[in-house]
């Protein structure tokens, strides 16, 4: 039995791994086993009224899942999945509450990643999973990150390597049928406006139940950490500085952080949470970041440089 075949034994018996996809590591359990599902709330320290993903590796996966398909949906199934895009749909009954926290609908993608596709269709269930990290905390981008996090309270953690998008999905919802960005992700806005046009970007907002990833105070450090757009606070010995491409006078903070040189967005999304983490490692009394262009990928950088920023 190889290794995917035992982490796939340990879901379909009811346990719970984290395994990695192409955006963050997940934390895995069967979507249709409710002891199971409860368990990854109470690994998390998750409220339970925030639903979670379900994980499917193909089409027809998704049929034992969603009540229904509508054409719109199918059209950006074929176009980015396997990829960072959940879609939600009307949910089928076999799903239980704990999954959706009571909603009728249900949140499903398909991860762009061999050993998160492996896994599902060797396990041959829907994978309920939330990002691998303790509620409000920045989202593991490595295994190490993961064992860091939770390591002695999952039944295993299969290694896949550093994440390539390192960025959450981009969720995407039908609301009274006009397509609506839930959450700002890996995928980027202008790569679905290519394909069916127009897209909503609905505003942050604490009060709806259905989106605790868009909560305000979110994928948050424990140094406070603030947004600085104008450059305005000045190095010093004490401070940390999250950078998009570097500035002159980096050297003079206590430690640096660039996301990209070149000024690519997808490289500085695939090292944000990284980069984050080792900052918040440091001792510092602050961590300075700069914002990123608000473009492609760029807009959900901002978000979670944003969320990280808020105190709680
Ligand atoms: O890239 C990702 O999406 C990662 C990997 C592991 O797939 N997963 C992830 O899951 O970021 P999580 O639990 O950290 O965020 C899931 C978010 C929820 O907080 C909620 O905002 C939204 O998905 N969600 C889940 N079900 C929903 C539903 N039925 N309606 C609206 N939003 C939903
Ligand atoms: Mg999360």
């Amino acid at each position: 039995m190889n290794n995917i075949e035992h982490f796939a034994e340990i879901l379909v018996d009811g346990g719970v791994v984290a395994f990695p996809t192409e955006t963050v590591y997940g934390l895995g359990a069967n979507a249709k086993n409710d002891a199971a599902v409860a368990r990854i709330f109470e690994i998390k320290a998750r409220p339970r009224f925030d639903p979670l993903i379900v994980h499917v590796s193909s089409l027809d996966m998704v049929n034992q899942v969603a009540a229904s398909i509508q054409p719109i949906q199918r059209k950006l199934m074929e176009a980015f999945w396997p990829g960072p895009l959940t879609i939600i749909f009307p949910k089928l009954s076999v799903i239980s509450d704990l999954v959706t926290a009571g909603l009728p609908t249900v949140a499903v993608r398909m991860p762009n990643h061999p050993v998160a596709l492996e896994l599902i269709r060797t396990a041959g269930i829907p994978v309920a999973a939330p990002s691998a990290n303790p509620f409000g905390r920045t989202s593991p981008t490595t295994a190490a990150h993961v064992a860091e996090y939770l390591g002695d309270k999952v039944d295993g953690i299969l290694d896949g390597g550093p994440c390539a998008v390192g960025l959450e999905s981009t969720i995407l919802s039908l609301i009274d049928g006009k397509p609506t960005i839930l959450r700002t992700g890996g995928l980027a806005i202008e790569d679905i406006q290519a394909v069916i046009g127009p897209v909503h970007i609905a505003p942050p907002n604490d009060d709806l139940p259905q989106a605790p990833g868009r909560l305000q105070r979110h994928y948050a450090p424990a140094t406070p950490m603030v947004l600085d757009p104008k450059r305005a606070i000045k190095p010093d010995s004490t401070t940390g500085l999250l950078t998009f491409t570097g500035r002159p006078d980096e050297a003079a903070f206590k430690a640096v952080e660039v996301l990209s040189r070149s000024g690519d967005l997808k490289e500085a999304a695939s090292r944000l949470f990284a980069a984050i983490r080792r900052l918040d490692a440091m001792g510092l009394s602050l961590i300075v970041a700069e914002p990123v262009p608000d473009e492609g990928l760029g807009r959900a950088i901002n978000d979670r440089l944003q969320r990280a920023c808020k105190r709680g």
